[in-house]
């Protein structure tokens, strides 16, 4: 969703009361039952259970990062924008739609599969409201809010989500998740090029959340996006290094869960600065970073500052960014600029002293117009008040890892070029291409 903060805002809403689209749900019974079917029974020790996904995009030009998600029985695919400040995942519905952006037939189609209001889900998702729904019978809407006042409205169906376990086992999860009748796109890039989100929160409606409820991954969730584009993304705790790995502790303070940390110190070529006590929010569904507007004051004045005297001067005409420079010649890579620019970190003492390295390439971009700009931002401007929000630019080139069972976060500087753990000895045709949504799935 372009210059994507969203998922950080309010994402669980209200009962809207409108009739029903789709007829109630019926009993699948015409569908196949999950199945599971173990394909490599000598692995089954080797390795637990955890999903991996192939991830597709980078922070410039693109501003996301996405995955393609199969659903359905036969499947569909459907490229997700990943989304670690939000929980629900949704795809545009194949129902009169306002905000679909995709041709059809590459629509979700519900098929008699919508959640009613009397599921266990539904309440879940409308937990902070206070009668959500007037009949148990009828179908369960939802409404997402993101902070860039994107948004999404549909209704929660429940269909076969394929995936290929680390193990060697194909599972076929019945899983619910939003099919969006009603999108509102906002942003320099709207409308999206993505079919929805995958919510990777911890909320009880997430993905995560269900394949954790049904026994079949650990509830942590992994990414690894890389500088070169690309990637990849687990459920799961297989693929997590025995060692180098940081962590903090989660903040649980706020009763929206984010993957939130801190509080948080930043330094400046090594050295601590007077930007302090940062409660930032991890969130994979933002491009760049964005800082309180004191805490960006700061970080703009280092890094000015230490430029004074350089080659480099403002480059007011690119409107990339609110703050660019340009050189003598346009910059190809930011291997032209790094020696400009000092390394910054954000360090994290709660339990231990923690640092989460920012070097130039995690808040530098370089733009088609061969400047260089500054990928922090003032969240004040875009409405985000106080919030401090860690986004993909400062993501890159690391494995973060969200663990919800011990409530921590934790990182480890990795190439995402290529799985990790190779030590690990994945099967011949597992590492290729990666683990997910293989077409060993598709329907015969
Ligand atoms: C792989 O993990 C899943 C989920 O935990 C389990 O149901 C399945 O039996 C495992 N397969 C093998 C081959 O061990």
């Amino acid at each position: 969703m372009g210059v994507k903060i969203e998922g950080i805002a309010f994402t669980v809403l209200f009962f809207l009361g409108l009739c029903p689209i789709f007829p109630l749900c019926s009993s699948a019974a015409n569908q196949p039952r999950n199945s599971i079917k173990p394909t490599h029974p000598t692995s089954a020790n080797r390795l637990g259970s955890s999903a991996v996904f192939q991830v597709q995009g980078n922070v410039y030009p693109l501003g996301y990062y996405t995955v393609s998600l199969n659903i359905g029985y036969p499947s569909k695919t459907f490229d997700l924008d990943i989304d670690s400040g939000s929980d629900l995942t949704w795809v545009q519905c194949d129902a009169p739609c306002q905000g679909c952006t995709k041709p059809r037939d590459e629509l979700y189609k519900p098929n008699n599969n919508v959640v009613q209001c009397s599921d266990q889900l539904c309440s879940r998702i409308h937990l902070s409201t206070s009668s959500p729904c007037s009949a148990p019978d009828e179908q369960c809407d939802y409404e997402v809010e993101y902070a860039d006042n994107g948004a999404s409205l549909g209704v929660l169906v429940r269909d076969f989500i394929p995936l290929q376990l680390t193990n060697g086992s194909v599972i076929r999860p019945q899983i619910a998740f939003g099919c969006g009748y009603d999108q509102k796109f906002s942003g320099p890039t709207s409308p999206p090029s993505t079919a929805g989100v995958l919510g990777l929160g911890s909320s009880k409606a997430s993905i995560l959340s269900q394949l954790h409820s049904l026994g079949l991954t650990r509830n942590v969730v992994g990414h690894c996006l890389s500088g070169q584009g690309g990637g990849y993304l687990f459920f799961g705790d297989d693929l997590i290094p025995s060692s180098g790995v940081v962590w903090t502790p989660m903040l649980s303070s706020s009763s929206e869960m984010r993957y939130s940390s801190g509080p948080a110190e930043l330094f400046f070529n090594g050295k601590p600065s007077n930007v302090k006590g940062l409660e930032v929010i991890f969130d994979s569904g933002s491009s760049y970073t964005y800082f309180n507007s004191k805490a960006y004051q700061g970080v703009v004045d280092l890094v000015v500052n230490d430029l004074k005297g350089s080659q480099l001067t403002r480059a007011t005409e690119d409107p990339s960014l609110p703050i660019c420079w340009k050189g003598t010649k346009p910059f190809k890579s930011l291997r032209d600029v790094k020696s400009y620019f000092k390394p910054l970190s954000l360090s994290f003492t709660k339990r231990k002293n923690v640092q989460l390295p920012l070097p130039p390439e995690a808040y530098l971009i370089i733009t088609k117009h061969g400047n260089v700009c500054l990928g922090i931002l003032n969240g004040d401007e875009v409405g985000l008040e106080d919030l401090n929000i860690i986004g993909d630019i400062s993501l890159q080139d690391k494995m973060l890892i969200y663990d919800n069972e011990k409530q921590q976060i934790g990182w480890v500087s990795s190439n995402c070029d290529r799985l990790p753990n190779e030590d690990r000895e994945f099967d011949d045709d597992f590492s290729l291409p990666y683990a997910a949504n293989f077409d060993i799935l598709a329907d015969r």
